[in-house]
């Protein structure tokens, strides 16, 4: 289970040397819009180099539609990246279209087949708003779906995401739920978006603490200050752990019952699932 994916801008050397040491469950080098378009080519070269023998490192290219997605891909494929982080796209087909063109390349540099996953940020054009039931049944390489508002603010022409306490505008809220809803339809990870204010460790702790609870695995971070807050609020509190271990105790002591009383609250086949599904994500995460 990946808890946090740390963005690094691939044209900054001194961010790239930093970034293996953070602590982060994987990496995303950019080459999208952390990095100018006259740097670009020297980002690819980095990239391509920093990827090499390492695990865990995606890549976010530029949108497929652009004229920068392929020189990105041919550059840094040759690698074998984890993942490609998928910008902008308007629905599925692009995240497919995409596979199709990894196939190519795996098999032009001897990685194997479908082995490269792929995580579209399925909220930030207008149109893919009302198609995220696509990514269901859609590439095998699809391992989860994070959304960013952004651009979607940007394309909305909207003056602002966030409102005076710094909570998602009904908007990007709406948005953020479309893409955790779409994620558990396609049985992929749901991955929350960035946290900007990368001083506010507190905020952070309360946000992440939050898109956990939601049904959110992980978290995108921007900063390095930022991975061990994501890190530690992805991972059930001990607390939770004995509780579920309760309920699965219980289910297992009544074999016949659907539902059971627990200190004065019924718990029934859900709250089972759940159980077995926070003690499934407390050992993944030894
Ligand atoms: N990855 C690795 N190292 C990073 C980093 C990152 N994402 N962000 C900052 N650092 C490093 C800095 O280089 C600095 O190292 P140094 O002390 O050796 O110089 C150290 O961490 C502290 O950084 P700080 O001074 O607090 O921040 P900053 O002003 O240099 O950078 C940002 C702030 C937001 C520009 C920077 O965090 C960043 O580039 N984040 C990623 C942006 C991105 O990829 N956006 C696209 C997705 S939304
Ligand atoms: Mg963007």
């Amino acid at each position: 289970m990946t808890r946090s994916f740390l963005f690094v801008p691939a044209d900054s050397e001194r961010k790239l040397s930093k970034a293996c040491d953070v602590g982060a469950d994987a990496l995303i080098l950019d080459l999208e819009d952390s990095v100018a378009a006259d740097a670009r080519p020297e980002a690819r070269l980095r990239a391509r180099e920093y990827i090499a023998g390492k695990d865990e490192v995606w890549v976010r290219i530029n949108p497929l539609d652009s004229d920068d997605a392929l020189a990105d891909l041919e550059a840094v494929m040759s690698s074998a990246p984890s993942g490609i982080v998928l910008p902008k796209p308007r629905s599925a087909a692009v995240a497919n279209e995409l596979s199709q063109q990894l196939s190519k390349l795996e098999a032009q540099h001897d990685i194997e087949s479908g082995s490269t996953r792929i995580l579209p940020l399925c909220t930030e054009h207008p149109e893919a708003i009302f198609t995220l039931h696509s990514y269901v049944g859609a590439t095998d390489r699809l391992s989860g779906l994070s959304w960013g508002a952004e651009d979607l603010s940007a394309a909305l022409g909207a003056a602002s995401n966030r409102d005076a306490n710094g909570d998602w505008l009904p908007t990007y809220e709406l948005a953020r739920s479309l893409c955790l809803i779409a994620a558990a339809a396609a049985d992929v990870a749901a991955i929350d978006t960035v946290f900007t204010d990368f001083r506010d460790d507190a905020g952070l702790q309360r946000y992440a603490a939050n898109a956990r609870r939601d049904g959110f695995s992980g978290m995108l971070a921007i900063h390095p200050a930022q991975v061990a807050t994501i890190n530690a609020a992805f991972l059930p509190t001990t607390e939770e752990i004995h509780n579920a271990e309760r309920v699965v105790e219980l289910f297992d002591a009544n074999p016949g019952a659907g539902t059971i009383g627990m200190d004065g609250k019924m718990i029934d086949r859900p709250h089972l699932l759940q159980a077995q599904r926070l003690l499934d994500a407390a050992r993944n995460a030894k």
